[in-house]
């Protein structure tokens, strides 16, 4: 099986993502794909997990600092973290199957499976945590800028949001697209809730490509 998953079968793979438009079907998509997401993600030498780990590094420098992965999938930027030192890590996701596969890497405290943004809040207190680290989750009918204000409400005042993505979906997600996502994160900065610290970009060949991460360091 492992074979099966060639970088063109991925990508027609991942195109599919476009029709997974209600939490069921993207449930489904995730579900079943999550025994096999891991070396698929190998395959394609996905680099997220990695980028988004070492830009928190630079910010979060307490190992024991409260994190929590969002919209964690199987647990790869956990892994990395782990690996890094921490050891106070949380996980959230909507796809149950990710979940468990998450959970048997053994790197995270506490697992959460929901699907969040608008009204369903994260089942968690207000200025939980440190630091959140979200990778890969903004794309085809995954988050939208609705999710901001409850990632701003469960991370401590002075914490920080690691989110990265690929620059393609910032024109190919139409919610995101002409400078929309970036403009909804601006709103929120203009309204004193955080501020962006970084934005850092990991360049490739087809800027498409670009993996960008932003840094908000929440008020
Ligand atoms: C491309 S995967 C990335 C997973 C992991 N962060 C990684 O980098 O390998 C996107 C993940 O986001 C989750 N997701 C998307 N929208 C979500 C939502 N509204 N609520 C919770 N999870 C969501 C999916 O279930 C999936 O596991």
């Amino acid at each position: 099986m492992a074979d099966y998953w060639t970088k063109e079968r991925i990508v027609e793979h991942i195109s599919t993502l476009k029709d997974t438009n209600t939490h069921e079907k993207l449930g489904q998509f995730f579900d079943d794909w999550a025994p096999h997401y891991d070396k698929a993600m190998e395959s394609m030498k996905y680099v997220g997990p990695s980028i988004a780990s070492i830009c928190l590094q630079k910010y979060v420098k307490s190992k024991d600092a409260r994190i929590f992965d969002v919209a964690s999938g199987t647990g790869l930027a956990g892994e990395y973290l782990a690996n890094s030192g921490y050891t106070n890590i949380d996980a959230i996701d909507g796809s149950a199957s990710s979940i468990e596969v998450a959970r048997k890497k053994n790197v995270y405290k506490n697992l959460y499976v929901q699907w969040i943004g608008g009204d369903n809040k994260m089942d968690v207190e207000n200025d939980s945590y440190d630091a959140l680290i979200i990778v890969g989750a903004f794309a085809f009918n995954h988050l939208k800028s609705d999710v901001f204000p409850d990632l701003i409400r469960v991370t401590k005042p002075g914490g920080y949001i690691v989110n990265n993505l690929r620059a393609r979906w910032l024109k190919l997600e139409a919610s995101y697209a002409d400078g929309k996502l970036e403009a909804d994160m601006e709103k929120h900065e203009k309204e004193g809730k955080w501020k962006l610290v970084e934005r850092h970009v990991k360049e490739e060949e087809d800027s498409d490509q670009n993996v960008v991460t932003f840094i908000h360091q929440v008020c």
